[in-house]
């Protein structure tokens, strides 16, 4: 009797207070320690014991839609539309980017001379070409999206806008060039 009186009480105490701003004493504390795994775990109740999962096939993440180009130039080429005119805020963004990715192997100009030009086995392009030249925007911004034999697509350091900014200074410079 003692027991249940006492027992009684003590669930009065803790359960029923409900002015007190202490949080309330949990008597069975299964749902406090849940035994949630951490990232990067062994996980036994896993088929292949890792606690990552991996996303639903087909899963794409935010931002990031799959190129639908990959290795069709001239189809990019034809398709791809340049969603900027070539105003001075665009070139001026265009060079930055320019100068900043792609000047070390094509020049400041475009004219092949980058600082590690002298070095490589395949010479980086001229932009004035009369093939460049030819070119829509939509088959340079392919080159610089998918790559092109030695040179590496930039996809993944450049974003889609700053692409297409690059393939405005690229316009600038084919001008300023012209042969
Ligand atoms: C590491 C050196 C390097 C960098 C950096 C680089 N490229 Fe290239 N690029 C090359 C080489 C080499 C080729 C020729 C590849 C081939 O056809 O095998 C090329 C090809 C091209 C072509 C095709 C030209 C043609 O005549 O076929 C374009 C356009 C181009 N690059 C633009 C760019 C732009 C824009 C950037 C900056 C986002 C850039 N490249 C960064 C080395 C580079």
């Amino acid at each position: 009797m003692k027991y249940v009186l006492s027992c009684t009480l003590v669930f009065a105490l803790v359960a029923c207070d409900s002015k007190s701003d202490k949080p309330n004493v949990e008597l069975i504390q299964n749902m406090m320690e849940s035994p949630a795994i951490k990232a990067q775990d062994y996980d036994p109740s896993k088929k292949d014991y890792q606690a990552m999962r991996m996303p639903p096939e087909g899963t794409v993440a935010q931002g990031k839609a799959p190129y639908m180009y990959k290795a069709q130039p001239e189809k990019a080429g034809k398709e791809l539309v340049n969603p900027f005119s070539g105003n001075e805020q665009v070139l001026e963004k265009g060079k930055l980017l320019y100068d900043t990715y792609c000047m070390v192997c094509h020049g400041p100009k475009g004219l092949g001379n980058g600082t590690v030009a002298d070095k490589m086995l395949v010479k980086p392009p001229v932009m004035n070409s009369e093939k460049v030249v030819s070119w829509s925007d939509g088959r340079i911004y392919h080159v610089i999206t998918d790559g092109q034999g030695l040179m590496g697509s930039y996809a993944s350091q450049i974003s889609k806008e700053d692409r297409w900014k690059i393939v405005n200074y690229v316009r600038q410079l084919q001008k300023e060039t012209k042969q």
